[in-house]
């Protein structure tokens, strides 16, 4: 027996669309709970929200990810059949090679890496009359992730490829031309990768035994057989695409710094842990994913309802990271409110929650948190810029979704970083 509430209607798809990010939130509010029935997508789905429901969605005995992401989503943003569709031993298997590569030393000449670019490209940008900081940096980001995959890119082809990766991001909560450019984007970049999978195999392509394009195209997989190089390849594209897309999260942070500029100088004069929190608050404050899905694996009753075996279930992420239960004033951009936060693996999931060895959650949290301490730090304390009048405001309904103007930024004069 069900006690929850349920949406009356055919079908809520549209309404999802139209509303975007806040579609489960709005609902929480309106029914006072946070679990809740609805239709999307043509079928029964149960939504949750909050730290309980998280643990819950995170339970691997009660839910699968086998056939909760939809076609179009691995047709575009993730690839079919990818780490993100796994369960089971299979899926610890694979993420366990993914979590390898996530070591203090990598994540090291992940900074190396990145610090080089911020300079390189800040050179550049003294040269220009203005700079748009969304665009340039998805093509530093580009340049950072190859180099710290082992894929080798031609100078030429560096800011196409950065594209392509946007363009697969940018088409995940899209129907019409964003959804086709995402997918024809996933299909150049798969051919490419592809064969750089085969030629590192073949030893034509040479890079070193702990880079992750070797580890992925040596990784065996439960039955000791060497991964299909497409699969290799959508696997590759698994950590190049991500990369790339935290240029969002750099852009709503350049926004947060040029709003805040105390946080800026905060950050520029070294406030113990303030940089971090900073980072923090911006994959808090700022929308990036509305939320995740899971199928039913058994049947079981939890929160005053009986879950079917092959039920979609969806978890609120943006609603999680705005409720005025878990988060004072979630509306203001306020760091310090994590000075005080408890760490729970549960209730701050911008990257998915849970266990990132064992569960879901994302695999690049740790690259993503680093890439933002270096690029925050560098924009604060080796650039100088004008920011002109531009719209800086972002819509919560287009997902992904970014600031208007993409932040742009004139006068740019950039200072040496001592090494
Ligand atoms: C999974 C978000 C950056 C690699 C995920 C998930 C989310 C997410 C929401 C799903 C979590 C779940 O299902 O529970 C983000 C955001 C990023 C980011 C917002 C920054 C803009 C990265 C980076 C990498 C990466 C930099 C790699 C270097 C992965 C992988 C998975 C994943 C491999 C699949 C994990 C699995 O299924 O076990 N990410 N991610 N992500 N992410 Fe990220």
């Amino acid at each position: 027996m069900s006690t929850i509430p349920e949406e009356k209607g055919l079908d809520h798809s549209y309404h999802l669309l139209q509303e975007g990010f806040p579609f489960i939130q709005n609902r929480v509010e309106k029914f006072n709970s946070n679990i809740f029935k609805t239709r999307v997508m043509l079928q029964n789905v149960v939504c949750l929200h909050g730290e309980e429901g998280a643990k819950v969605f995170y339970d691997f005995d009660k839910f699968m990810r086998f056939g909760a992401i939809p076609g179009r989503i691995q047709k575009s943003l993730m690839g079919e059949n990818a780490i993100q569709t796994m369960d089971g031993d299979a899926h610890r298997h694979r993420k366990a090679m993914f979590m390898s590569l996530m070591t203090p030393h990598s994540l090291h000449s992940l900074n190396r890496l990145l610090l080089d670019q911020w300079q390189a490209f800040s050179q550049k940008w003294e040269q220009l009359e203005e700079v748009v900081l969304f665009e340039e940096s998805q093509e530093l980001l580009c340049r950072v992730a190859c180099a710290w995959t082992g894929v080798p890119v031609n100078e030429s082809e560096v800011r196409y490829w950065a594209q392509d990766f946007t363009a697969m991001v940018d088409a995940f909560g899209a129907v019409g031309p964003r959804h086709w450019r995402g997918r024809r984007a996933r299909r150049r970049t798969e051919k490419w990768v592809e064969q750089v999978v085969k030629d590192i195999r073949k030893g034509k392509i040479i890079v070193s035994n702990q880079s992750p394009a070797h580890v992925i195209a040596f990784h065996r997989d439960l039955e000791d057989e060497l991964l299909d190089p497409r699969m290799a390849a959508i696997e590759l594209i698994n950590l190049l695409r991500p990369m790339v897309a935290i240029a969002w999260y750099i852009t709503f942070g350049a926004v947060a710094l040029h709003e805040h500029p105390v946080a800026r100088q905060k950050i520029a004069e070294g406030e113990e842990n303030y940089l971090e929190w900073f980072v923090q608050e911006v994959r808090r404050y700022y929308p990036f994913g509305p939320f995740l899905g899971n199928r039913v694996k058994n049947d079981f009753s939890w929160g005053g309802h009986d879950f079917q075996k092959g039920t979609l279930v969806l978890l609120d992420m943006y609603g999680a990271l705005h409720d005025p239960q878990i988060w004072e004033h979630p509306d203001q951009f306020y760091p310090y409110r994590f000075r005080d936060w408890k760490g729970s693996a549960y209730d701050f999931i911008p990257q998915g929650g849970g266990d990132h060895f064992t569960g879901h959650r994302c695999a690049g949290e740790w690259v993503t948190i680093e890439a933002m301490k270096v690029s925050m730090l560098y924009l604060s304390k080796y650039l100088e810029y004008d920011v002109p009048p531009q719209d800086l405001s972002f819509s919560l309904h287009r997902m992904p979704t970014y600031p208007k103007s993409k932040f742009i930024m004139r006068q740019v004069r950039g200072r040496q970083v001592a090494q």
